[in-house]
């Protein structure tokens, strides 16, 4: 018995040998488990080697399955449109992403791994609209706080009934507008019902607001650290439901969570000076969180008391630690 489970154990170790001790990298939350099936890119389809945008914009083309390895740098001059089926991969210790954001539009089944995406003014740094099925993992986006709110857009937003996504061990830094999950409080129609999305094992270290914040959907934010998240992190309002466990907040961060309806005007003070009014949202709070000095602000309980799938909590105590070895590039 004894010899079983040690060659066992053995053989576990050699197939997770790439990753740090205590992190798991494989595909886990509404990505994987969803109703319409498991969220494989381009698995099955031909892999293209691609360095130059021209060659990159060509080969995320169309529905045929394909995993695009990306080399190098790649100063975009408009948003790279992925299709259906598609694996996009930043080779090695990752590929560079400038110029233009990238969009995934009435698409579905999409992978991004190991890009960095910096100082993205069109756009977004990654649009996820009208799609399903999409895994945005081990990635790094970042630009800087000096220009206010508005100056560049969100890091990854995810929009109009969009559903069945994973967002998991991505370096999100130096930047004020992190996630937004449904775009307005006026797209009731469109977004309720959707917009199921599962943030893990991802580091924020110093960004303004929504990390993430969500409209009519429901996330599952857990095993996540945020060091120096200045104004308010996770936002749910507009009858949104967060489900929200196992997260450590460290430094100058001011508000964790809130399902207060109110849009700060630390995020958008475009519209009105004394922020925006909308309904409120919900939260529940799973496993236990550590939320250092921030507050939080719990005006609805909800109903999304469980994911609906499995998934292992990495114990609070490790957070930080797990987080910052596993999260960003050059670690898949
Ligand atoms: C990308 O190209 C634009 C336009 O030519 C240029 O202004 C910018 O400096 C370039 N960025 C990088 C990172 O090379
Ligand atoms: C690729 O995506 C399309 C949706 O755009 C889907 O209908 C099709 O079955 C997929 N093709 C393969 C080979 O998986
Ligand atoms: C959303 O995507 C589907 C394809 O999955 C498409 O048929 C539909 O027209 C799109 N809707 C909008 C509003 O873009
Ligand atoms: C929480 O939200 C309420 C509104 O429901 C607001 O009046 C209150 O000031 C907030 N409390 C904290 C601690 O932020
Ligand atoms: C969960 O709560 C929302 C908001 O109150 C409600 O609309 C929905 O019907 C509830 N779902 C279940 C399954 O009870």
């Amino acid at each position: 018995m004894k010899t079983l489970f040690l060659a066992s154990l053995a053989s576990l170790n050699f197939l997770t040998a790439a990753a740090p001790a205590g992190c798991d990298f494989s595909l886990v939350g509404f990505a994987k488990d969803n109703p319409i099936g498991p969220t494989t890119g381009g698995q099955g389809g031909k892999t293209i080697k691609v360095t130059s945008p021209a060659e990159l914009a060509a080969a995320v083309q169309g529905n045929e399955p394909a995993i695009i390895i990306a080399q190098g740098a790649f100063n975009l001059t408009s948003r790279l449109k992925v299709g259906s089926n598609k694996s996009l991969i930043g080779a090695g210790s990752g590929a560079l992403i400038t110029g233009s954001g990238i969009t995934i539009n009435s698409n579905t089944n999409v992978i991004i791994r190991n890009l960095a995406i910096r100082n993205i003014l069109d756009n977004d740094g990654i649009t996820i609209q009208n799609s399903t099925r999409v895994w945005i993992d081990h990635n790094e986006f970042s630009s800087d706080l000096d220009h206010g709110p508005d100056h560049y857009d969100g890091q990854c937003d995810i929009v109009r009934a969009s559903d069945w996504i994973t967002v998991s061990w991505n370096y999100f830094h130096d930047h004020w507008k992190s996630s937004l999950v449904g775009n307005s409080d006026a797209l009731r129609d469109v977004d309720s019902g959707h917009l199921h999305v599962t943030y893990h094992h991802n580091y924020w270290r110093h960004e303004g607001t929504r990390g993430p914040a969500g409209r009519f959907g429901h996330q599952h934010v857990f095993n996540n650290l945020y060091e120096d998240f200045l104004y308010q992190a996770i936002h749910s309002r507009s009858d949104n439901q967060v489900l929200v466990e196992g997260n450590v907040f460290r430094g100058n961060t001011r508000e964790a969570l809130s399902t207060y309806g109110l849009v700060i005007p630390d995020d958008s003070p475009n519209t009105s000076p004394e922020g925006d009014w909308e309904l409120d949202g919900f939260a529940n709070l799973g496993a236990k969180n550590d939320w250092g000095t921030a507050t939080i602000n719990i005006t609805q309980v909800g109903n999304f008391t469980r994911a609906p799938y499995r998934y292992k909590l990495t114990p609070l105590k490790q957070v930080v630690k797990v987080v910052k070895a596993g999260v960003g590039l050059g670690k898949i």
